[in-house]
C-alpha cells in the first residue's frame, strides 16, 4: 500500500494530491499524520475517500470519532509496550513497530529486533508492521519470520525514479552504506528536538565538527542553500529534503536515510521494486 505523507499539506493540495492518486490507481493507499502537529487535512483525506490512516508521534485520541464516523481504519506507530497497548485501548486496527534504523523522523528509542518481539506481544494478534532498515525482500522476510505481519519501507522508495527527490539525493543513497548515516538533531529547522535519521554531508560534517552548537550558534546558519522556482527559499539545517525542482545546493540539504540505504545499489521504477521485493521476499522464506 502506497502511503501519502499529508501532515505539512494544506486540505487543498490534500485533495489535489488524492485526486492524482486516484487517477493512477484503485488500490488502497493510506494518509499519514505526524501527530506533533494539527492534522490539517485528515478532513480532507476521509472526505475524499482514503480509508486507512497511519499515524506517528501521538495517539489519535481525538480523532477516533472521525474515523469511525467514516468507517476508516488505522495504524499507530509504536516503539513501547505501553505505547502499543494505548493504542490498542483507542481501537487500533494495526500497530507499526519503528527501531531506530529509520531513515526520516526517528521516534523510536530502540533498534528494530530489540523493539519488535515486546510489540508483538503487546499487540495480542492486532497485526504489527515492521519499519526501519528493511531494504529489500530478504530483510522482509526476516521480519515475517520474527512475527511481523508487514513491513514498511521509505528510503528505498525515495531511490526510484518516480521519486520526487532531486537526482544528487538519489546519487547519495546508491552510493551510501549503512554507517554513512546518522541518529542526529542537526536538522532542526520546522521540526525542533525531534530526532531523525540522515546522510552524513557537509552540513552535517561541519555542525559536529564545531561541537554540535545550538540553533542560533550553527556554522552557515541562515545560509539559503536551494530555492524551488516561485516558491519559497530553503537554508541550511531546515528539515526538508531536497526535490527535483530544487535548484542549488542540494548535498547540504538533509538527506532522510535509514541503514536501509545499505541495500540500494540502483534506481528503478516503483514497479520493478516492488516485484524484485516480492520475488526476493518469496524465495528467503
Ligand atoms: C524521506 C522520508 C520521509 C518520511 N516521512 C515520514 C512522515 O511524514 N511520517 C511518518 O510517520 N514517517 C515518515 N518517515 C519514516 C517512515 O515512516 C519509516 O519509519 C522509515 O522510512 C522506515 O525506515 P527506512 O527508511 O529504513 O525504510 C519518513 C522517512 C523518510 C526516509
Amino acid at each position: 500500500m502506497g502511503a501519502l505523507p499529508l501532515t505539512w499539506t494544506s486540505p487543498e493540495d490534500a485533495r489535489r494530491l488524492i485526486a492524482e492518486v486516484r487517477a493512477l490507481t484503485d488500490r488502497p493507499v493510506q494518509a499519514n499524520f505526524v501527530l506533533a502537529f494539527e492534522p490539517q487535512s485528515l478532513v480532507t483525506a476521509l472526505e475524499s475517500g482514503v480509508r486507512v490512516i497511519t499515524f506517528s508521534w501521538g495517539l489519535p485520541a481525538n480523532e477516533v470519532p472521525l474515523l469511525k464516523s467514516f468507517g476508516a481504519r488505522f495504524g499507530v506507530q509504536a516503539t513501547t509496550a505501553e505505547g502499543a497497548r494505548r493504542a490498542l485501548d483507542l481501537g487500533a486496527d494495526f500497530l507499526i513497530c519503528q527501531g531506530t534504523e529509520a531513515g526520516g523522523h526517528v521516534q523510536a528509542t530502540r533498534s528494530l529486533d530489540d523493539t519488535l518481539p515486546c510489540i508483538i506481544e503487546a499487540a495480542q494478534g492486532t497485526p504489527v508492521i515492521a519499519a526501519g532498515g528493511v531494504g529489500d525482500g530478504k530483510t522482509i522476510a526476516r521480519v515475517l519470520a520474527l512475527g511481523a505481519s508487514g513491513a514498511m519501507l521509505g528510503t528505498r522508495f525515495v531511490a526510484t525514479q518516480e521519486s520526487l527527490a532531486h537526482e544528487i539525493y538519489k546519487r547519495r543513497l546508491v552510493e551510501a552504506r549503512a554507517q554513512d548515516t546518522a541518529l542526529t538533531v542537526c536538522f532542526n529547522g520546522g521540526w525542533p528536538q525531534a530526532a531523525h535519521r540522515v546522510l552524513r554531508n557537509s552540513t552535517l560534517e561541519a555542525w559536529e565538527a564545531a561541537g554540535c552548537p545550538p540553533s542560533g550558534r550553527r556554522p552557515g546558519e541562515g545560509d539559503c542553500l536551494t530555492s524551488e522556482p516561485g516558491r519559497r527559499e530553503f537554508l541550511r539545517y531546515d528539515d526538508t529534503p531536497p526535490r527535483a525542482t530544487m535548484q542549488g545546493n542540494p548535498e547540504a540539504m538533509c538527506l532522510y536515510a535509514g541503514t536501509s540505504c545499505e541495500s540500494i545499489s540502483d534506481i528503478p521504477s516503483v514497479s520493478e521494486l516492488m516485484q524484485r521485493l516480492v520475488l526476493d521476499c518469496e524465495a528467503a522464506r
